[in-house]
């Protein structure tokens, strides 16, 4: 990579961590992140999450041997510790061992931890504070993702700015660690490597290339929108918590006003317990998830984005994201350069 000379160099420790060329992760992306789009992410260098999501075991089991047949670089399968297959998803890795898990959704126990470390992969584990990042250390994980509240999908709190002075520069020279949350451009990624960073994870922007399977419908939505389009759900009540999701405005974000409203009702009626209520939300965006990447319902699909939506307008290949972001990177890199001398 002589044309990306000092990217690579602060590429190198991200790039020997994950095998690859590019440590420019693609996270996975229930119903988006399928065989074919990690494996083309893997083929031009970068690094590919398949989303285990809420899949039957045995399907994810086949999407896993897919991959396997598109390509025979490195890869993670993304397991969500509150997806009711999870412990399962669990077991069968243990028979079909892939070389990297990534946990998501809440956060994996220590034996957890260990099932999958004993299967030989290696683990990234998701840290939004300082605590979590120490115990997920302690527990065995090998990388953190550190992911802003600007990303797509199910949100933490706080913003990558911030958790970046909190975690990032922590635990930067402990850990690889991998930003995410608005890391949508070589400038910026760049940026977060001279910070510490050993990678970076991106997501919308995977919505938008030529390989990502996501009805045109999705992708086009993406295209029209601007970053204050892609809001986060708000939290009515604390008798019914529910996780934050950045998903573009639309009548299902309008209607899960009502929804809460109803299950609120319910709950003071004693006419429904606290999980039920949890899971009728859960199930109300990861149902309208599927709505809206593969029917192509935008109005009343779950349009989950990151607030990066407004930063991208056009559908690429991924040969062609990676060349911009590279060469946007290493421009970036030079003008620093130029900036201390
Ligand atoms: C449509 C969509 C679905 C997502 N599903 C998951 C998921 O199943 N598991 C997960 O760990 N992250 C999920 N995410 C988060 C992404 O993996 C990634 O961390 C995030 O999109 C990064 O922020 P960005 O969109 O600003 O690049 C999802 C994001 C989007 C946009």
């Amino acid at each position: 990579m002589k044309e990306f000379e000092m990217l690579s160099a602060l590429m190198k420790r991200g790039a020997d961590f994950l095998q690859v060329k590019y440590p420019i992760i693609c996270g996975a992306m229930t119903w988006v992140s399928e065989p074919n789009l990690v494996a083309a992410v893997a083929n031009n260098g970068g690094f590919g999450c398949l989303a285990g999501g809420n899949a039957p075991t045995e399907i994810l089991k086949n999407q896993i041997a897919e991959v396997r047949k598109l390509t025979d670089r490195p890869f993670a399968v993304n397991l969500i510790t509150i997806a009711p297959a999870y412990q399962e998803h669990l077991k069968m890795l243990a028979d079909v061992k892939v070389p990297y898990i990534v946990f998501a959704g809440s956060f994996p126990k220590e034996n957890e931890i260990a099932i999958a470390k004993a299967t030989g992969a290696k683990v990234l584990c998701f840290a939004s504070t300082v605590s979590i990042a120490e115990r997920m250390v302690k527990f065995g994980a090998d990388g953190i993702i550190l992911e802003g509240s600007e990303a797509g999908g199910h949100i933490g709190h706080v913003s990558a700015t911030i958790l970046m002075q909190q975690v990032l520069f922590k635990f930067a020279n402990q850990i690889p660690v991998f930003m995410a949350g608005g890391m949508a451009t070589g400038k910026m990624m760049a940026h977060v490597l001279l910070m510490g960073a050993a990678g970076v994870q991106l997501g919308t922007r995977f919505v938008m290339t030529e390989e990502c399977v996501a009805h045109k419908n999705f992708k086009e939505a993406f295209i029209r929108a601007n970053a204050r389009d892609a809001v986060a759900t708000p939290q009515y009540d604390s008798r019914l918590p529910v996780v934050a999701v950045r998903s573009l405005r639309n009548k299902s974000m309008a209607n899960f006003g009502a929804l809460q409203l109803r299950l609120l009702r319910e709950l003071e009626e004693g006419k429904i317990h606290r999980q039920a209520a949890q899971e009728e939300v859960e199930k109300y965006w990861i149902g309208g998830l599927r709505k809206a990447v593969i029917d192509g319902d935008v109005d009343y699909g779950s349009m989950m984005a990151g607030q990066s939506v407004g930063l991208v307008d056009r559908i690429m290949p991924i040969a062609e994201l990676f060349n911009e972001l590279l060469t946007d990177g290493e421009a970036t890199l030079q003008e620093v350069k130029a900036k201390l001398q």
